[in-house]
């Protein structure tokens, strides 16, 4: 069976982190080069491997999507070595939380500097370069379960991801004349590493014991259990795909069924 992306250059932003570097690797296995873009400077063990199993498709690139002026360089160092763009990845993003009314600036400007900004002007920026290059490309950008329903406890990223949401749809309807497709993922909780984090938080402002949130939304799911990074791969290589050919501006939940329309 032909390989669904065989010849074709994924970036991937965030691709350190849990679901960043599984999609990497799925992308990978479907024969796309990938470009893995993390502020970490150099690889995760868990990207080593990759570039050491996928020898002269994957390279990784260290980036901070918050310093704007550098997503250009970023973009086009990507392409001198790989070639034009058929995927961007647009996965970074941070999270954290407090009572709405605790919530300061630092946090707002922490969130909405990483989440938004730099998800958005990566995506006008590889955009750009599918316009200029003639490139009939994908782009996926990751939101969230909670960008579909506020939290009081999680206001910023709540709103980070609403607004990830609502960017799918503006440039999908944009760059439609250009047949390139902007769709969304819409994970409910994932176990990843970001997680770990999220569980610390809960359990400060709830008065939880450590383990006990993650427990507790993962028995909500009406699956009943909390996903794992893979289970994003199938939705990421599938907007991915020439099989999506006819989908643009939708934000799929892959959530276990916490999510429904
Ligand atoms: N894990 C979940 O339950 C869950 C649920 C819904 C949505 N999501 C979304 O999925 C995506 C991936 O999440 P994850 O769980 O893999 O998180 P993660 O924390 O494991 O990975 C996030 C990655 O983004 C990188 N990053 C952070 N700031 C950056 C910056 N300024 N520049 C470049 N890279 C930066 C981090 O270094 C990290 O490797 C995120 O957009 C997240 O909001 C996750």
């Amino acid at each position: 069976m032909s390989k669904q992306l065989a010849n074709q250059h994924a970036l991937l932003t965030g691709a350190g982190g849990g679901i960043g570097v599984a999609v990497a690797r799925a992308f990978a296995m479907q024969g796309a080069r990938c470009t893995l873009v993390d502020i970490a400077l150099s690889p995760t063990p868990d990207v080593e491997r990759l570039i050491a199993d996928f020898r002269g498709a994957v390279q990784y690139i260290a980036s901070d999507i918050t310093q704007t002026h550098t997503i250009n360089p970023m973009v086009a160092q990507a392409v001198a070595a790989f070639g034009p763009i058929h995927t961007l990845f647009n996965n970074a993003a941070v999270f954290d939380m407090a009572p709405l009314l605790e919530s300061n600036e630092a946090m707002y400007d922490k969130i909405f500097s990483v989440n938004v900004k730099g998800a958005f002007f990566v995506m006008q920026a590889v955009l750009r370069h599918m316009v200029d290059a003639s490139t009939r490309g994908a782009v996926i950008n990751m939101a969230s379960q909670a960008g579909r329903r506020g939290e009081a406890l999680v206001s910023h990223y709540c709103a980070s991801k609403a607004a990830i949401v609502s960017y799918t749809q503006s440039a999908a309807l944009a760059m439609a004349p250009h047949h390139i497709r902007v769709n969304g993922i819409s994970p409910g909780v994932i176990d990843t590493p970001m997680w770990a984090h999220v569980d610390s938080l809960f359990a400060k402002y709830e008065g939880l014991p450590l383990g006990e949130k993650k427990k507790q939304v993962g028995l909500a799911v009406p699956l009943g259990y909390m996903g794992s990074a893979q289970d994003i791969c199938g939705a990421a290589v599938f907007l991915a795909s020439a099989d999506a050919s006819y989908i643009t501006a939708q934000t799929i939940n892959v959530d276990g069924g916490s999510v429904m329309g």
